[in-house]
Order: structure tokens, then sequence, then C-alpha cells
């Protein structure tokens, strides 16, 4: 569902920025957010996100030389970013445009050569710093305008693994593939159950009949970069290194509850064994939490996003105490099906599904109950879950 006013803002945008252009194009791209299932995908588990209808817009024409021009609305007191082709490394006072800059070497360091340069507005609507995933979906807004204006033979999910590629290692995040599989591959009224041992999927209808789909925002300023992210991979992977030398596995994905508890003591540190053992139930509960929504029973699913929530907390250490009283407090509200915290956390939002005569009631206590503890406003977004990238 793409929405005209960003359409026209964006192309109105291009043209005072960079004057009228016969052929400037828009698309489309959209944020997502993870219903359960979460820090599994760098562990080889199962992940169950779904894309947004709300997104980054993009308005872009081709030039003749090797420059590139970048601008956002959504930073509009920035001036815009003149580069060139020859210039594809990170810098910080690149700031956003090191995402599209990234996508670009990532196509470039897999052999498609860009011929020229474009010129490229962007305007968003997800919140920034939200954990929707703006940054992944401005690197498949990027990498599928690159295949539109180039010609380039590369799929949807290619997309989502170039862009992974240069999050990774063109702006040091260290993050799984799940953002920008979900972004790259969404489909309207649909999550996407992913493996992401080895990426198989399978699309599940999300019909909830008399809720909805509750987006609360800690209104927390995070960056992933900065926390500790990429930390708990790296501890992941230790405990994978340890647990290999018992069992015959490719990530902590392949083990079962019981397997882990069988095996659990050879991860030496305490601390290390109880993330590993997030990794291990977490994944176990979203194929479990699939399980229950295609048998119809959503009261599971909910109980299931509340466990997950809890060992996030208690295992993973991934909370804080902004997503931790947004999730207690909805917890308390007859009506509140499940909650839990989205994305990588420490700040960003909690994704909730509400019945429908209980969403007023959930945004006044739990925004009371936030500002009261907190000292500051949440905010919430009633959403839906749209398709993938588009040319619009
Ligand atoms: C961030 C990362 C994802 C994933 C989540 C946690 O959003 O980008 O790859 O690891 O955190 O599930």
């Amino acid at each position: 569902m793409i929405d005209q006013k960003m359409k026209t803002a964006v192309l109105e945008g291009f043209e005072k920025t960079f004057g009228k252009q016969e052929g400037t194009k828009a698309y489309f791209a959209p944020g997502r957010v993870n219903l359960i299932g979460e820090h599994t995908d760098y562990n080889g588990g199962h992940v169950f996100p779904c894309a947004l209808t709300i997104g980054t817009y993009g308005a872009v024409h081709k030039r003749t030389d090797r420059q590139l021009r970048f601008y956002s609305m959504n930073f509009d007191k920035l001036p815009v970013k003149n580069t060139s082709l020859e210039e594809l490394v990170p810098s910080e006072d690149a700031g956003w445009t090191n995402y599209p800059k990234g996508v670009i070497w990532a196509f470039e360091k897999r052999g498609f050569k860009l011929p020229c340069g474009f010129d490229m507005v962007i305007y968003g609507n997800i919140p920034n710093g939200s954990g929707l995933s703006s940054s992944a979906s401005l690197e498949v807004l990027t990498g599928f305008i690159l295949r539109d204006l180039y010609g380039f033979d590369v799929t949807n999910q290619d997309l989502a693994l170039i862009g992974q590629y240069s999050e990774n290692n063109f702006n040091g995040m260290n993050c799984g593939i799940m953002d920008q599989f979900a972004v790259a591959m969404g489909k309207e009224d649909n999550a996407i159950f992913l493996d992401t041992a080895d990426l198989s999927f399978e699309y599940a209808p999300i019909q909830l009949e008399g809720a909805k789909i509750v987006i609360a925002n800690t209104n927390k300023k995070h960056k992933l970069t900065d926390s500790q992210y990429n930390a708990r991979r790296s501890a992941c992977e230790e405990a994978l290194a340890e647990m290999q030398k018992e069992v015959k596995i490719r990530g902590l994905g392949d083990l079962s509850v019981e397997e882990f508890e069988a095996h659990k003591n050879a991860i030496k540190d305490p601390d290390r064994r109880q993330k590993a053992k997030h990794a291990v139930y977490e994944n176990q509960r979203t194929i479990e939490a699939v399980a229950a929504l295609k048998a119809g029973d959503i009261k599971h699913f909910g109980q299931l996003m509340n466990a997950s929530h809890v060992s996030l907390r208690d295992d993973y250490d991934v909370t804080g105490v902004e997503l931790d009283t947004l999730a207690e407090e909805a917890w308390k509200i007859p009506g509140v099906i499940g909650s839990r915290m989205t994305g990588g956390g420490f700040g960003g939002c909690t994704v909730s599904i509400v019945e429908d005569g209980a969403i007023d009631a959930f945004k006044k206590q739990v925004g009371e109950a936030y500002k009261e503890k907190i000292g500051y406003d949440c905010t919430f977004y009633t959403v839906e879950i749209g398709g993938g990238p588009a040319v619009i």
C-alpha cells in the first residue's frame, strides 16, 4: 500500500533539490517488524518477521558522469552529499549515505560495476532509530534501484544478501539476515517463516480476527553498532565452538531444548551458557509459535511472544527498563494477546497483538505508566503488513 502523499513529496523533493529531470522514477522499500524469533538469525535459527506498509521512498535519476549525489528529506538540515563512484569508502562524515554507498560497493564487489552515477532523494516514514529496520529498508531500496537502473541480474533474495554484506563489511554492524530478508521478500498480509540456516522459507498468512499489531516505541535513541549487539554475537559464536566439541551441529539453531540441556556444560562460562540458552529456546519457541498460528491458536502464539520477552530480558539481557516497562505494563491489560520487544533491543520498540476493543486502554495505560516511570513519552503505531520493494 503506497502512500501517495509520500510518493508525491519525494518526487517534489527531487525536483527542488536537483531540478526537473525527464524520466525521474520513484521507488519504495518497506520497514519490518519481527513477531517472534529474536537473536536467532545469526545462530542458524528461525525468525518470523513481516514487512510493513511504512518504509523508505526514493526518487532517482541516472547521471552521465561518475558522480553520486544524495539528499534526505528526513535530515533536511544536512546539505546534499556529493561523492563519486571513485570514493566508495565508509566515513563518519558521510552519515546516512554510508548505507547506499555500502550497497553500491557490495554490488561492485560482486562484479556488478556501475557505468555511471545517479542523483537520489529519499524520504522515509519509519521512525528513526526505532528498530523497525530503517537501515535495511534503505539498503534494499538502493539495491532494488541499482537493479532497475542498470539492469543487474539479481534476485530479491540477492538484494537481501547484498544489503546484509554491506551492513556487515561497510558499516561495521554484524547483523544477521532477518531484516534485509524481510524487507526484500515482504508479502502483503503475510509473515515470513525463515530458516536462517539455509534460507528456506514459507509465507504464513496473518489473519488477526478482531485484533491488530500495535507497535510501541520507547523513543530511546539507540545505535546498534555502539551497543552490545556484536558482543552478543561473539558470545554465541564462542558457545557454538564449545558445543561443537561434543555434538555435530552447524549452529545453535540445530539443537533441540533436550540436546542443549544434555550438553550445555560444554559451555564453560555461565554467562555465555545463558546466552546460548536463549538462542536455542527462542528458536524452538519460534517453531512452536508458527505451528500454533497455523492451528488457529493465537492465544498460544501470544503466550510464546511473552515468553520470548522474558528470555530476552533474563537470559539474553538485551531489553532494559524502557522495553521491560512497555511489555510488562501491556501484559496487565485484558485483551493484550502477546507483547514483546522486537529487533535488536536496548531500545527501539515492542510489538503487541491487541484485541480491537482493548487498543485504547492499551495506549492509555501503557502510555501513562511509561511516562511515569521513564520520564518521557512513548509513541504507538497500529501497523499493517505490506509487500516488498517496488517501482511506484
Ligand atoms: C537486529 C539485526 C537482525 C537480528 C535482530 C535480532 O535487527 O539486524 O539481524 O539479529 O537484531 O533478532
